[in-house]
């Protein structure tokens, strides 16, 4: 359990008056840390002479293992215990020089010059745990879902980077980030922070993002391991799986994102996996992740998530976080009995001191430690504006956008439009410069409050239009909204959805408004919508609009984004990672587990689908979806052409022609499903491999694209390994995975792969 909820709800609420009364923020530009916060230790203070572990000679390893042996029990045991970085009251301890507001904690060893551990989520930049003075203000990047809708793993790559290099510049060695947890649940509240339905774009997408965050020389945490895909009773839900359907579906996720980004740790969830707690799951995390994937870093366990001493240690776990009073959680105390006792091996102790000390030396944070520093937020709004700008995907487009100089009286309605745009919310919540842009919404305790960064589409479609009438209406009086958008060519509704952390949501837009959609678009045709969603909603207006954009939360510069988007300025070339439905009933649960469920009670999600995650189970079922997964329109045409497949040093390499066959510049994305030709996969076909090009109008590009062989075989526990059976394989080239496309034949060879 993170926190409890009673805790959480006074504690908000005091915070909350607190942050209403604050004086104005400071400006974005102000140095990287507050002067008003608690006085901050960089590192620990340097030995006097260096000491042989510190020697940069030698492998991680070899100082790893230096470290260790230099190091006492009661050292090796701080190394392994981590405090919530929030400094209030009830926080029982006082560690100075724990961040304000930050995730996490872990002292240093000063004795032996290893530096402290400064945690701080998560995948969209430098979060503050709730809006309390001095609450950080850094650059939010569009969320987990946008940039996987992007299929462009460089960008992510870069806006790791650029998160990466704000969490160092604050004072942080570890980021909390990322999340890779599929969508098998559309109203997972979560949903925002990860990268989507398949195992392969979302591997592959938060990989590259934990790429860009350790390029700073921090450690990043792949998380929540594993199979943590729904909020409701997130710590008492006790998911149901066979192992080949995990390793095919969730595990494969991981496995991805482990071998693109190389994370330092990996953090395990709050849910059960076949009847054991994540955090001590034997299956998971030993077999699983460290002796079949070789994962040489460290486990921690996400907040609270630890429940017993012996099986966590025992089971894989490598650091207890989240402790929020000293002596008041087991780990501390109880695995210093529990190993002289001989419950817990001398050994399992020294192996997690080991990891974690080899991490934080391989990954850079000991020989360049973090230094708080200035942030250069100006450019960092580029970064997260070019991400904002890709992530938006065009849904729908009857002859409305772009909108242009031509387009003389256009209304803009509703999502408060005019100051800003949404954010998730939970302890992913970043606080964007400038602080909140309509202040007052949502709960004041726990998960809240509900953020929107200061950043308005209105503005900026004033600035990218400058000849057009632009009206604001705000969407509350249907009569006024209607009224504008009868007198306008074109009207733009703005419709939101607060998702976060800990919460479950239903797929129907909140606040009735779907009925304001429909009544602008009872009143004007031409009527655009502009989604701000942490994941997939239900539609029933789609057939009387013009257009649709999903902008998801588009970070902190996502007003800019979603006007040069709508003006054309910016092609859009977006594609969704996640299906959108038709309708609940299409679902594997239209409800989420747990619904009625007592506060205390587990209760089993038993999943079914097995790997027919997402679009595998619509096609599996037949079912049309509103949106397919891959879908994503351009303003510019393109043709995918010359498909041809062959096998090559053991590898099923596809090549393809892009070509731009429109009048403006553009990017395309290839999508390669891949099936057996004669069937009996758990659904119709699996994405296998995506490229996305850049093209001029007219222009033409090769692509060669590698599958990964794990797509084109089953998981069979039995050999502990995938197999693909010989035999003919179709390579599809198509725009989404429910269309046709085009299809080539090629015959593969046996092959057994290895986990690793
Ligand atoms: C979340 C984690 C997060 C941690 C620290 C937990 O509630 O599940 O994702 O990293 O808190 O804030």
């Amino acid at each position: 359990m993170r926190i409890s909820s009673t805790l959480a709800l006074g504690f908000g609420l005091g915070v909350w008056q607190l942050a209403c009364s604050a004086p104005s923020k400071p400006a974005p530009s102000r140095p990287a840390l507050s002067s008003s916060g608690p006085s901050v230790v960089t590192q620990a203070a340097p030995a006097p002479a260096p000491l042989p572990w510190q020697n940069k000679q030698l492998s991680p390893d070899q100082r790893a293992e230096l470290l260790l042996n230099a190091m006492t029990q009661e050292e090796k045991l701080t190394l392994v215990t981590g405090y919530f970085g929030v400094q209030q009251d009830w926080n029982k301890y006082n560690f100075k020089e724990a961040r304000p507001q930050s995730a996490g904690y872990v002292s240093g060893v000063p004795r032996l010059g290893f530096t402290a551990q400064w945690q701080t989520d998560a995948g969209s930049g430098v979060a503050t745990q709730r809006e309390a003075p001095p609450s950080l203000e850094r650059t939010l990047l569009p969320s987990g879902i946008s940039t996987a809708s992007s299929w462009d793993p460089p960008l992510a790559e870069r806006g790791g980077a650029m998160i990466g290099s704000e969490a160092r510049s604050s004072g942080f060695n570890v980021m909390l980030a990322g999340g890779v947890n599929l969508t098998r649940e559309p109203g997972n509240g979560r949903n925002f922070e990860y990268g989507g339905e398949d195992p392969l774009l979302a591997g592959t997408m938060v990989g590259a993002l934990v790429r860009g965050i350790q390029s700073n020389h921090i450690v990043a945490t792949v998380k929540h391991f594993a199979l943590n895909d729904q909020e409701r009773g997130r710590e008492r839900v006790n998911v149901l799986i066979d192992e080949a359907a995990a390793r095919m579906s969730d595990l494969l996720a991981f496995q991805i994102a482990i071998e693109v980004g190389d994370p330092g740790s990996v953090m395990c969830g709050y849910n059960l996996v076949n009847g054991a707690y994540a955090c001590q799951n034997d299956w998971l995390l030993n077999q699983v992740l460290k002796r079949d994937w070789g994962f040489k870093g460290y486990v921690m366990s996400d907040w609270g998530a630890q429940h017993d001493t012996v099986l966590n240690a025992n089971h894989g776990l490598d650091q207890e976080t989240g402790v929020m009073e000293v002596g008041k959680y087991i780990w501390l105390d109880k695995l210093a009995g529990a190993i002289s006792q001989k419950q817990v091996p001398q050994a399992r102790l020294d192996d997690m001191v080991r990891r974690i000390a080899r991490t934080l030396i391989a990954k850079g944070a000991i020989d360049d430690p973090v230094q708080p520093g200035p942030i250069d937020f100006a450019a960092h709004a580029r970064v997260t504006q070019a991400g904002a700008e890709d992530g938006i995907v065009l849904l729908k487009n009857q002859d409305v956008l772009p909108l242009t100089e031509k387009t003389k009286r256009i209304a803009v309605i509703g999502g408060h439009a005019d100051v800003g745009v949404l954010t998730g919310g939970g302890s992913a919540q970043v606080y964007p410069p400038g602080g909140m842009a309509v202040p007052g919404l949502g709960p004041s305790g726990w998960p809240g409050p509900i953020v929107y960064a200061r950043s308005s589409p209105l503005s900026a479609l004033r600035t990218e239009l400058p000849n057009s009438t632009i009206s604001w209406q705000s969407g509350t009086d249907l009569k006024a909204a209607a009224d504008a958008a009868r007198e306008a060519d074109v009207a733009v509704v703005f419709v939101t959805q607060w998702t976060t952390e800990s919460l479950d949501f239903p797929l129907t837009l909140p606040d009735e408004q779907d009925k304001l959609v429909a009544a602008v678009a009872r009143a004007n045709k031409r009527t655009v919508v502009v989604l701000e969603t942490g994941g997939p909603v239900l539609m029933p207006w789609i057939d009387q609009v013009a257009g649709v954009l999903e902008a998801w939360y588009p970070g902190s510069q996502g007003g800019s984004a979603i006007a040069r988007v709508l003006s054309g300025t910016v092609n859009p070339s977006g594609h969704l990672p996640v299906t959108f439905p038709r309708s609940l009933e299409q679902l594997p649960r239209p409800k989420t587990a747990g619904e009625g469920v007592a506060n205390d009670a587990h209760f089993d999600v038993r999943y079914d689908e097995g790997p027919a995650v997402g679009y595998r189970w619509y096609a599996k079922k037949g079912h049309a979806p509103l949106f397919p997964f891959g879908h994503g329109l351009s303003y510019t045409s393109f043709t995918q052409t010359n498909l041809a497949a062959r096998v090559e040093g053991g590898e099923l390499k596809v090549t393809l022609t892009v070509r731009n066959t429109g009048k403006r510049a553009g990017k395309s994305v290839a999508q390669i499903y891949v099936s057996p030709a004669a069937g009996g996969w758990e659904a119709p076909r699996r994405l296998g491999a995506f490229g996305k090009v850049e093209l001029a109008a007219g222009a033409s590009q090769q692509l060669t694209l590698t599958v990964d062989p794990r797509l084109l075989a089953n998981y069979e526990p039995k050999r502990q390994a995938f197999r693909i059976a010989d035999g003919a394989y179709r390579v599809t080239l198509a725009p989404t995975a429910r269309d046709a496309g085009q299809s080539v034949t090629v015959t593969l060879a046996e092959r057994v792969i290895p986990p690793k």
